[in-house]
């Protein structure tokens, strides 16, 4: 099967010295994955997951989602950041954009997510659809202590052993979480819920290819083996550096971009269901290469929408952006622009093409006015939507992360900065450990 492709020849002429100067920075930081030689190498688990993910593992994660999907009108995912954006992106990339105004199916439940956020009425809101209705719930957190999801599990929790009975409740949880440690790990245990693990050497915005990506998206009913697929696929493309591996193309460029100059990738999309794919690869991006005072800021757009909003800043902003669009060669579906004998819309030269091509007309002409207005375009192109394809890009993008924060200079896997808010926030909860930074903040009040 093809590969994705990658073309950069609208972003090489603006740093074509700092592109070839990367070459041998990047054979090396391909070195450092390969051998672990590099900083964070007790977080390369995932650089083998597509191949060397157990077929038994797969199975029995099938069958829990088989058993999910029996029994459940809805499936809550559980989890934050790492814990959910991939399922998010791949559940979303593969759905009907209308499915939920569908109503759930038998056997098909409608997949959830809480414990992403604190909001209140966002908890409420929820619970007052799950009221009387059949629901399981996935909670997922490799800490195990993280607390937006802990707080939304409580109340879930509680809600559904309201509504079924403790016992029956425990056939309806399933946790992902560490082996041994965390307070989810010895409620899991305590309980008796079913349990899968999120291994060590697996960072949280690495981990959709573990179960935490993968349960979720067996529930939802799609094929986790041909996601499996797709990204051993690109494991195997990209296992060597050299001038045609998409990763190091992709790590070269844009560090190429960086050094000249571009300090923010907007990640652009003309196709909806891509939405939370780039919140994923936002994710990825962002926490492992923002620190240490530098990296690429990392942005996102849906076209053709958002060149009605962001559009004239793309434009004519600050020359300080590049752009890296992800292109789906062939929707899944055909519709045609009719004919109109009276054409009052004036949009007759248009009848009787797909509505894609004109989809694919606004992106070119779309990229020809930003290379014209300095903005470098990298294009990275997949055939279709499918698990195959998702899993390529998931792996895709994720390799290149960690090419690309080695030739940054930074360690690519690990996410100190997290940690401030959660601290302040702590001693402003007035948490139990925390009195010293209680007494701190209050004095900044
Ligand atoms: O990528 C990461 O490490 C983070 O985004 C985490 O996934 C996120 O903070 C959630 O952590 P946990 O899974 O421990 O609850």
């Amino acid at each position: 099967m093809k590969s994705i492709e990658i073309n950069i020849q609208d972003a090489l002429y603006f740093a074509e010295k700092e592109y070839a100067a990367l070459e041998a920075p990047a054979v090396e930081a391909f070195r450092k994955l390969d051998t672990g030689s590099g900083e964070g190498s007790d977080f390369l688990g995932w650089l083998h997951l597509p191949s060397e993910t157990p077929q038994s593992l797969v199975d029995s994660i099938n069958k829990t989602a088989e058993r999910l999907r029996e029994n459940c009108e809805y499936v809550v995912c559980v989890g934050i950041g790492g814990s959910y954006l991939g399922a998010k992106a791949v559940i979303y990339g593969l759905s009907g954009l209308f499915d939920d105004f569908y109503g759930p199916k038998p056997k098909e439940p409608k997949i959830l997510y809480a414990g992403q956020n604190i909001g209140e009425e966002y908890m409420a809101e929820l619970q007052q659809l799950l009221e009387g209705k059949t629901f399981g719930i996935i909670v997922i957190s490799k800490s195990g202590t993280t607390t937006e999801p802990a707080i939304a599990f409580r109340i879930l929790k509680e809600q559904l052993e309201k509504q079924v009975g403790r016992d029956k409740a425990k056939d309806l949880i399933v946790a992902v979480t560490d082996a041994h440690k965390g307070a989810l790990r010895t409620l899991a245990t305590q309980e008796g819920y079913e349990t899968y693990v999120i291994p060590d050497n697996v960072g949280g915005r690495f981990s959709v290819l573990t179960p935490v990506g993968l349960l979720p998206i067996a529930c939802a009913g799609y094929n986790i083996e041909k996601l499996l697929d797709g990204a051993r696929q690109m494991e195997q493309t990209a296992l060597r550096p050299g001038p045609e591996n998409p990763v190091e193309i992709y790590a070269r460029m844009r560090n190429a971009l960086y050094r000249s100059g571009k300090k923010i990738e907007i990640l652009v999309n003309y196709n909806p269901k891509l939405h939370y794919f780039s919140e994923w690869w936002k994710q990825l991006y962002g926490e492992s290469e923002g620190k240490d005072g530098k990296g690429i800021f990392p942005a996102s757009v849906d076209n053709t929408t958002d060149l009605h909003s962001m559009g004239q800043w793309i434009q004519e902003g600050e020359r300080t952006i590049f752009e890296t669009v992800v292109s789906v060669k062939t929707p899944a579906i055909t519709r045609r622009i009719p004919q109109d004998a009276a054409n009052l819309d004036g949009i007759n030269y248009l009848a009787d093409k797909r509505i894609d091509e004109v989809n694919k007309m606004a992106e070119l002409g779309t990229k020809l006015a930003h290379v014209d207005g300095g903005v470098p375009n990298i294009r990275i192109e997949i055939e279709k939507l499918d698990e195959h394809w998702l899993g390529q890009l998931i792996y895709f993008f994720e390799k290149s992360v960690g090419v690309s924060g080695y030739l940054l200079g930074v360690n690519p896997f690990n996410q100190p900065g997290v940690e401030a808010y959660k601290k302040n926030m702590f001693a402003l909860l007035e948490k139990p450990g925390y009195e010293k930074e209680t007494a701190e903040i209050k004095k900044k009040l």
